[in-house]
């Protein structure tokens, strides 16, 4: 295998209706629809109608699905009390991969229980399983993880804080999600096909992408980000900072891509709405840090901000804890997940590569030692 292929670079792995990064790898579209034009007229429901049902819903069956989605928000009773015995210390992440494998046992996939409602089920309550756990653990409380918010977005924000969310930051979190929704073969995806493809269950190729998502090179990205911004009390501070880090041959949390070397076409879409954050919160330090570190790594390295970087600030102005942030990414890509374990079971083959081995050519065994 040459080495520019490493990780499976440049490889194609498979074909997708679902969506595209472009040839030159400069602009995403989910199902035809730039990401632009959804982030700017559709709502997350709208987008996740398109990703897990094939087409963009109209006015009345968007009010359909919304509703369909509020219904599915509440959570069985045992999977409260397994919630209840997951550590305060476990990372959320690791509660909602728990969480997803529990309910597969609880509500397994059937014919009458196929894949399509799975999607819609997880969509609607991810939220509540782990704003419950959150709350739980934090205050002890129960708190009811229904409430009569139209969005997944203002549902979350609203178990999160409470009260009724801000008009503003409801709609950043709802294009936050039409952003993380879908990314064709990206490792997680890529994970969930993977399982898929050994005719595995819905929930075992959701846990499994859970569980790729949650490094810090993939979705943990945008909690590392908000680690290193946290870092630095001012602009000054972070480009003395960031210098050091490039010195030393450090990653940059939230900078570069594997598909996008011309810049992420969702950074400018999520960095826009972390500065209508800082200006409604008065609190610009935290965007003139993100600002100051996208310049210095753009003059020293020339690379670009991906999703993750400008996410992480638009999240702190909308009072979310870093350790959800991973979580809301969830959320977001069961959408896209959804449809590609759809489509890889409509024209499935066994995804099975060989390797080229590196190990000792075949020797004898060493029969006069006994190792048993
Ligand atoms: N900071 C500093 N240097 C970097 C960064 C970074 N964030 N990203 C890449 N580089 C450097 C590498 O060290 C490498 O340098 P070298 O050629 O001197 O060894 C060069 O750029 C090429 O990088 P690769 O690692 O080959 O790029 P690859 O395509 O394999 O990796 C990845 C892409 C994993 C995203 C990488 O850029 C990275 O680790 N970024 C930080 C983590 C991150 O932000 N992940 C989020 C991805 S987007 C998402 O999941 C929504």
């Amino acid at each position: 295998m040459k080495n520019e292929h490493k990780g499976l670079a440049g490889i194609v792995a498979g074909r997708t209706a679902i969506s595209t990064v472009e040839a030159t790898g400069s602009g995403l579209f989910y199902r035809g629809y730039s990401i632009n034009d959804l982030a700017e007229h559709a709502s997350f429901e709208a987008v996740a109608y398109l990703l897990i049902h094939g087409a963009l819903p109209n006015e009345i069956e968007l009010g359909h699905y919304r509703q369909k989605l509020q219904s599915l928000r509440e959570i069985p009773g045992a999977l409260k009390l397994m919630l209840e015995h997951i550590p305060s210390a476990a990372h959320p992440m690791d509660l909602l991969r728990t969480g997803c494998s529990m309910l597969g046992t609880l509500e397994p996939e059937t014919k009458d229980n196929p894949a399509e409602e799975i999607a819609d089920r997880l969509l609607a309550c991810f939220g509540s399983m782990l704003l419950y756990w959150y709350h739980f653990h934090r205050s002890g409380k129960r708190i009811h993880v229904t409430n009569d918010e139209e969005s997944i977005a203002g549902h979350f924000l609203h178990l999160l804080h409470n009260r009724q969310p801000h008009g503003e930051e409801q709609r950043a979190i709802d294009v936050s999600l039409i952003l993380y929704a879908e990314h064709e073969f990206n490792a997680s995806t890529f994970t969930a096909r993977v399982t898929t493809s050994t005719r595995s269950d819905f929930y075992s190729a959701i846990c499994s992408a859970i569980g790729t998502l949650r490094g810090p090179l993939h979705g943990g990205a945008n909690e590392a980000a908000m680690e290193l911004l946290n870092r630095f009390k001012d602009a000054d501070g972070a480009e003395h900072g960031i210098m050091k880090m490039l010195e030393e041959h450090q990653l940059v949390m939230g900078f570069g891509h594997r598909v996008y070397k011309q810049g992420d076409p969702r950074s400018s879409i999520i960095k826009a709405w972390s500065k209508k954050l800082a200006d409604h919160h008065n609190g610009s330090t935290l965007f003139e840090i993100s600002e100051r570190i996208e310049q210095v790594v753009m003059r020293e390295k020339n690379m670009y901000p991906n999703l993750d970087f400008y996410s992480a600030s638009a999240y702190h102005y909308c009072g979310i804890p870093t350790s959800l942030f991973t979580p809301i990414f969830v959320i977001a890509r069961t959408s896209g997940w959804a449809a590609h374990i759809i489509e890889q079971r409509r024209d499935n083959r066994l995804i099975r590569p060989t390797a080229e081995y590196t190990g000792p050519a075949p020797r004898p065994f060493p029969n006069n030692e006994g190792i048993q």
